[in-house]
């Protein structure tokens, strides 16, 4: 059988799936169906999800996920209320399930913040993931200055918690490449590519705003694999798919492309925690098919990296593939 540990943050998964922060990973219930299916690791709901639920629904929308566009002085206070239990959660998580347990949290780089990454830090977390989201609304803002705040957060984070430390990121920056690199040299040990941000949407009956779909499709991994193909070799930060894995066939692909771990979300919310096991064994019949002895052997073979022809994998828009298409 091949073998399917992975290193990812310094931790050695027994298998790369982890399942996503979300409310599948909410409670220690949710953690240890999660263990009990099989995953290598979890990640814990963010921090202050439910604040900003609770906000959108105070101002008439409807409930979407962790989204961007929160008011920052709620966000806050949310974070000052919460934080108690967040760290229950941490401990409950660890006792309940003998896999590692990362921490999230929905990071806006707020005054509470050092102290309370010093508090995850002796919470008994293995890891800490930064969901970090910036909406800019202001035209003054430019984008090197907003880069600038999210490579802060990450070195106050590393700093303050002690801890491994990954960023969730949105795949919408101008050069992802220079921004892994800063984030890596800010202490990041780790980027998970990417988040998939709360959907807006307006429902014309009410005239109001409402949330659009909530879970990704299983065509959606292709941005992850092209930025994960682009990325390995090229920052020493372990990589983690983070959208649109829904089968063992995109996870291999991801992996082929340079991941350490691949999260898994919508399709656990749509099958169920089974699933798990399902994409576990799918990968493990590929690779003895293939007689790999394990991940190490097929990691980051079809990434720029170590392409014989590098431009390939640069191409946005493909001439030929697309002039064979239509
Ligand atoms: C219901 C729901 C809740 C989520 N909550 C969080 C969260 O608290 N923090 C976070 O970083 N991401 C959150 N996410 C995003 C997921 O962790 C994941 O990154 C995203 O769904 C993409 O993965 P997928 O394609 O496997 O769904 C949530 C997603 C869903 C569907």
């Amino acid at each position: 059988m091949a073998d399917m540990k992975t290193k990812y943050l310094g931790l050695t998964l027994k298998n790369p799936v982890v399942v996503a922060a979300s409310s599948l990973t909410a409670t220690p219930t949710g953690v240890k169906k999660a263990a009990d299916a099989g995953a290598g690791a979890v990640v814990l709901k963010s921090l202050f999800e439910e604040q900003l639920r609770a906000d959108i629904q105070s101002v008439g929308g409807s409930a979407g996920e962790s989204h961007p566009e929160a008011d920052a002085y709620l966000a806050e206070m949310g974070m000052h209320a919460g934080s108690g239990e967040y760290l229950k959660l941490i401990r409950e998580a660890k006792a309940a399930a003998d896999i590692p347990v990362i921490a999230s949290v929905n990071c806006i780089g707020g005054p509470w913040w050092t102290e309370f990454a010093e508090q995850v830090g002796k919470s008994g977390a293995d890891a800490l993931e930064l969901n970090i989201a910036f909406l800019s609304t202001s035209p003054d803002e430019t984008a090197s200055s907003l880069e600038d705040r999210v490579v802060q957060i990450v070195r106050t984070a590393r700093a303050a918690s002690g801890l491994p430390v990954s960023v969730k990121l949105g795949s919408q920056y101008t050069n992802l490449l220079n921004l892994a690199s800063r984030l890596s040299s800010a202490g990041a040990g780790g980027l998970v590519l990417f988040n998939r941000f709360f959907r807006m949407d307006i429902d014309l009956s009410t005239l109001g705003l409402m949330a659009g779909p909530v879970h990704s499709k299983p065509e959606d991994y292709h941005e992850s694999l092209r930025w994960i193909s682009l990325l390995f070799g090229r920052v020493p930060c372990d990589l983690a798919a983070g959208t649109g894995v829904h089968d063992y066939a995109s996870a291999l692909k991801v992996i082929l492309a340079g991941a350490r771990a691949v999260q898994v979300c919508s399709v656990v919310y749509q099958k169920g925690y089974g699933v798990i096991r399902e994409i576990l064994t799918g990968m493990e019949t590929w690779l003895d098919q293939r007689k790999a002895a394990g991940l190490d052997d097929i990691r980051g073979k079809l990434s720029r990296f170590t392409s014989r022809s590098p431009a390939d994998y640069e191409r946005l828009q493909y001439i030929k593939a697309l002039t064979g298409i239509y």
